[in-house]
């Protein structure tokens, strides 16, 4: 399983810190949250701070945009450095420019559904799209609960992608933990996405690492 911590979730004053936690734990990516007020209410992360969290890692920087015509910005969210964007299914009326246009600048496409969508509505982008990230909670907010229902989509996700022959990377977003990331990856997921489980933990590189555990762990 593939770890993603989302910094939405850190000290929002000490974000050079998040990004050496992150470091120290072995993450694969750092998710950055950024929300325009508008498609989700709340307002997060700009250009210039992606293009500082840049200069301060070498880790990937998976850019999240809950962000209204995703379109009109990306560009310049690839210009600042993020090595993947995710767009909204439910945000971008042209879903297929705006995936290939991501892949020909050379960064990760990847399209986010919110948990009332159906991964059925994907079944024509399956290969524009390079991973899939499955919203487990409302977006907005880090610190939610976790929507269960959210499981079954990712097994109706991987299944369609492995009946289309594309390889597709499946992200689960939202409200997991330790109690719920082995189920997500018995489910197809390959890499998930945690705010309050990394950062709320008394030690979060250790937790990092309880993670991926439990992610493998035989037993749960
Ligand atoms: C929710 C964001 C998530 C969030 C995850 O709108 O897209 O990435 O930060 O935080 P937790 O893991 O606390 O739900
Ligand atoms: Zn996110």
């Amino acid at each position: 399983m593939h770890l993603a911590p989302s910094i939405l979730a850190a000290d929002l004053a000490d974000l050079a810190g998040a990004l050496r936690l992150c470091e120290d734990g072995g993450a694969d990516w750092v998710h950055v949250d950024v929300m325009d007020g508008r498609f989700v209410p709340n307002l997060t992360f700009g250009i210039p701070v992606v293009a500082a969290l840049k200069r301060r890692t070498r880790l990937p920087l998976d850019v999240h945009l809950m962000v209204e015509e995703p379109s009109r910005l990306m560009e310049e969210y690839v210009r600042a450095g993020a090595a993947g964007i995710t767009v909204h299914w439910e945000a971008e009326t042209h879903l297929h420019r705006a995936l290939t246009a991501l892949r020909q600048w050379g960064v990760r496409a990847g399209v986010a559904l919110n948990p009332a969508t159906p991964v059925e509505l994907l079944q024509d982008v399956l290969g524009t799209a390079d991973h899939v990230l499955l919203m487990s909670v409302n977006p907005g907010f880090a610190g939610q609960a976790f929507i269960p229902e959210t499981l079954e989509k990712a097994r109706r996700l991987q299944a369609m992608a492995r009946r289309s022959g594309r390889p597709l990377s499946i992200g689960m977003d939202g409200g997991l933990g330790r109690g719920n990331i082995r189920a997500a990856l018995l489910a197809g997921v390959d890499f998930a996405v945690a705010g309050s489980a990394v950062f709320a933990a008394a030690d979060p590189v250790q937790e990092m690492l309880a993670l991926r555990q439990a992610a493998h762990a035989e037993t749960v």
